[in-house]
């Protein structure tokens, strides 16, 4: 058990492009992949990604083997270890976005409302080098583009257009579990 610490919003390294990764199936990319396994259980997240634990590398992993409880409403994304990730949005026009709440283990405590794209194809590589890509939607989708804009050092309040619908969880959604609220 490896849980490290989550660095919050304020970290200047948080607001940097991430470097992509060379060394497929390295001693320190698998440990890379443990830690940040463990980091993410322990949070109880729904994805993290390398530069949160202070590591500059193109890593994000997301999903679990059952429904978050910060999420019960999602639907189940599957586990996921996505290296060196590009995105391909399907329909990129204004009424290709849908809102969405979301929260991060960086902003600890806080959720926004915040416009993602619905349909999107994304590709990259496992901890191996093996390529894959994949056709998603919805939460899926938003998990994707909030974990994979980790990598280019944005941060999902920076993507939201009404700060109105920013807030605290415990105020927001009281009905939440407050260990489960970052
Ligand atoms: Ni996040």
């Amino acid at each position: 058990m490896s849980v490290k610490p989550i660095l919050k919003m304020g970290e200047p390294s948080l607001l940097q492009k991430a470097k992509e990764v060379k060394d497929f199936g390295s001693p320190e990319l698998l440990q890379l992949l443990e830690d940040m396994k463990d980091t993410m259980a322990h949070a109880n997240g729904a994805g993290l990604a390398a530069p949160q634990i202070g590591v500059d590398l193109q890593v994000v992993i997301f999903g679990t083997d059952q429904i978050n409880p910060r999420y019960p409403d999602a639907e189940l994304v599957p586990r996921t270890v996505l290296i060196n990730p590009k995105l391909e949005y399907l329909n990129d026009s204004p009424e290709g976005l849908e809102m969405g709440w979301e929260g991060c283990l960086s902003v600890p405590g806080m959720r926004g409302l915040v416009p993602r794209y619905q349909h999107l194809k994304y590709s990259g590589f496992d901890e191996w080098g093996n390529a894959f890509s994949r056709q998603v939607s919805g939460f899926h989708a938003r998990v994707v583009q909030h974990e994979c804009d980790h990598l280019w050092g944005i941060l999902y309040p920076m993507r939201m257009n009404d700060m109105s619908q920013f807030g605290f969880v415990d105020v927001l959604f009281p009905e939440l579990d407050p260990h489960t609220d970052d």
